[in-house]
């Protein structure tokens, strides 16, 4: 199992459409898939339309009751761990744990869905906290999305000091343009001027109102169209990180 992470301390630059929309198209390539909601908003968990049950909680994610909690989506191939309000808690409840524990945890959590899953994304909070920490230890691939404005690289930036402040691979970062509006001269000056980096990969998820309707359709824009243009980028996404982080 490869754990892909969808990343960024900023809030708003499409984490949440890119999960759902990558972990569709690869449980449409055959890939055994589970998608983690670590966000307490549960965004994820809205879009397939699934609730945690009332008991799941951060205390119980923490401790290792995980496989009760996990639901199928109405795809198949692709399970859910929806969020949970008290997901809130969660660096409060990790910062509890004793320092040997504290950076694990959520790897060690996940490593008995080894043998189930071929790929388990995570849909992260716009956090850089001790959880943040936690997704960067459990994570072979953080893939981050970078609205081409300047807040949203400061993010990125601050992303890489952390990497260098664990100690950490900073070849696990995979980087691409989100929410691109081509009419903005911003957003072509920024894509111009920093696609040139290795870190960035050469697809970019456009500015398009049928991935903002997932919020009323919601399922992933391939179920909904798997032509459409949104479908197709982000299953060419999906297939450039593959290639670039060859998690399969
Ligand atoms: N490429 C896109 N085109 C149009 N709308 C988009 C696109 N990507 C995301 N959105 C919309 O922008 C809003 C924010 O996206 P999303 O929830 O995926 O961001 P996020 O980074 O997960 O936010 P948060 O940090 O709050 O978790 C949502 O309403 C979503 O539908
Ligand atoms: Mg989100």
């Amino acid at each position: 199992m490869k754990t892909v992470a969808i990343y960024s301390s900023k809030g708003g630059v499409g984490k949440t459409a890119t999960a759902v929309n990558l972990a569709y198209a690869a449980s449409v390539s055959g890939q055994r898939t589970l998608l983690c909601d670590m966000d307490s908003q549960g965004a994820a968990s809205y879009y397939f339309r699934i609730k945690a049950k009332k008991k799941f909680n951060s205390d119980k994610l923490l401790d290792g009751d995980i496989a009760r909690n996990i639901r199928g989506t109405d795809f198949s191939g692709l399970d859910l761990l929806p969020a949970h309000f008290s997901f809130r808690n969660l660096d409060l409840a990790l910062n509890e744990l004793s320092k040997k524990k504290r950076r694990q945890a959520l790897a060690k959590l996940f490593a008995p869905f080894a043998e189930e899953y071929d790929i388990l994304f995570l849909d992260c909070p716009p956090n850089l906290t001790l959880l943040s920490e936690n997704i960067i230890e459990a994570a072979d691939i953080l893939v981050c999305p970078v609205v081409p404005t300047t807040l949203s690289l400061i993010a990125l930036e601050q992303l890489l000091k952390l990497f260098k402040k664990l100690n950490a691979d900073r070849n696990k970062i995979i980087a691409f343009f989100s929410m691109v509006e081509r009419r903005k001269s911003m957003h072509l000056a920024t894509m111009d001027k920093y696609s040139k980096y290795p870190l960035f990969l050469k697809t970019f998820i456009p500015y398009l109102a049928e991935i903002e309707k997932m919020g009323i359709l919601r399922q992933p824009v391939g179920a909904t169209a798997r032509q459409s243009p949104a479908a197709r980028q982000y299953e060419k996404l999906w297939q450039e990180v593959l290639q670039r982080g060859e998690p399969v």
